[in-house]
């Protein structure tokens, strides 16, 4: 078995569905249910004796012990964390809380487990860390993408906590030998993703009539992967990533935000072709130190583990866009009280 932690987000879903659709090896899901957190996202597991969920928190050392003894599973991939830099900025505590007390917590009841194994079983473990670009820091229009060696230079108090995440991770494998993996993706898009970042905002907005607002000048570079493009290079990576190093995730897909949502209105449009989603995007007051560009070199993955992309950003968003439209439902359902209050108190700071 494997233990993938954080399997009831965006990207944990995602991999948990995409894992269990391409073998027969069970997942424990250990994930504490935030708002981001979300069991409809795995609907289509219920009765499946493959997928065990487990309610709980990666800094839960004895809950993480028992399960680990329980179980007995063969790697760890570790999602866990909170993951929205707008969030961080407004309320940084359960950043620092989960992603870097957390992972250290995780990290300690793995290494305890890890000691115990037969040679064998302990030579073939694996800690998988899944993490972001954002650690990278940004940057300018000319800079080369990011490889691997790039120096670490966090802006927000998320990348400063993924990063902090990612020391410790290291540390582990320097210092007890732990054979981890870490990967540094750049943002994803696809089913799943909770309505506050860009992609299923602007989505959900546009559907509803609502304001689509654009940080800054809507000049902003980012990155984009389709999620299961993600999925399937965290399963190549711990199916053949080296111990120790490291692998920058992303999509060849650079593109600046204003952009993004351009393309959004104009694959709605052919929909609702009566509709004038353009009209809606409205630019409001930039976010604090927000980060001008990320760009990743994916070139390692490529050549060493043998992984590219498969979708380009063309494919993946029409894909996505179906997708919000096929699962009017589930959105409805996440739009609950808090996620109100979320918008509103984001939303009116950035309107002042
Ligand atoms: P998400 O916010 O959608 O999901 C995070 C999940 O972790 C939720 O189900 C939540 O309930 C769970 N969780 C939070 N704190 C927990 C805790 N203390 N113990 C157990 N579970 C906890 O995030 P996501 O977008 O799916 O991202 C998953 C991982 O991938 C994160 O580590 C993130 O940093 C990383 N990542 C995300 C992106 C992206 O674009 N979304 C890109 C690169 C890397
Ligand atoms: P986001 O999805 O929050 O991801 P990240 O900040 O981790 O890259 O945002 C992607 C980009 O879109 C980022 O440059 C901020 C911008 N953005 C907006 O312009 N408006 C919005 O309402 C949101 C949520 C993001």
């Amino acid at each position: 078995m494997i233990l993938v932690t954080g399997g009831a987000g965006f990207i944990g879903s995602n991999f948990v569905l995409d894992w269990l659709a391409q073998s027969n090896e069970g997942i424990i899901n250990l994930d504490k249910l935030t708002y981001a957190g979300n069991l409809q996202n795995l609907s289509s597991l219920t009765g499946d004796p493959r997928h065990i969920f487990v309610q709980g928190d990666i800094g839960d050392t004895q809950l993480v012990s028992q399960l680990l003894e329980q179980y007995q599973p063969r790697a760890i991939i570790n999602l866990a964390a909170e993951s929205h830099v707008d969030r961080s900025i407004l309320g940084p505590e359960d950043f620092i809380q989960t992603n870097i007390l957390g992972t250290f917590r995780l990290l300690e009841a793995v290494r305890a487990y890890w000691v115990e194994l037969e040679s064998d079983t302990k030579q073939d473990f694996r800690f998988l860390h899944v993490s972001t670009d954002e650690v990278y820091g940004s940057l300018t229009l000319n800079e080369p993408a990011f490889t691997e060696e790039h120096r670490y230079q966090p802006n927000s108090p998320y990348s400063a906590s993924k990063a902090s995440s990612d020391h410790l991770v290291r540390a582990y494998h320097h210092t007890y030998d732990l054979p981890v993996l870490t990967t540094n993706c750049s943002n994803n898009y696809g089913p799943f993703q909770f309505p506050e970042k860009l992609i299923p905002l602007m989505i959900v907005n546009a559907l509803a009539d609502k304001a689509l607002p654009i940080y800054g000048d809507g000049q902003q570079i980012r990155d984009w992967l389709y999620v299961t493009d993600h999925c399937s290079a965290i399963r190549r990576t711990l199916e053949a990533g080296i111990p120790g190093e490291t692998y920058n995730i992303g999509g060849w897909n650079e593109k600046p935000n204003i952009e993004i949502v351009q393309t959004i209105c104009t694959l709605l449009e052919e929909f609702y072709p009566d509709r004038a989603f353009h009209n809606l995007v409205t630019y409001v007051k930039d976010r604090p130190g927000h980060d001008r560009r990320y760009a990743i070199n994916a070139l390692r993955i490529e050549r060493d583990l043998n992984w590219k992309p498969t979708e380009t950003f063309a494919t993946g968003i029409r894909k996505t866009i179906q997708w919000y439209l096929d699962n009017q439902q589930w959105i409805n359902d996440v739009q609950t009280g808090a996620y109100r209050e979320w918008i509103e108190k984001n939303y009116t700071e950035l309107e002042q």
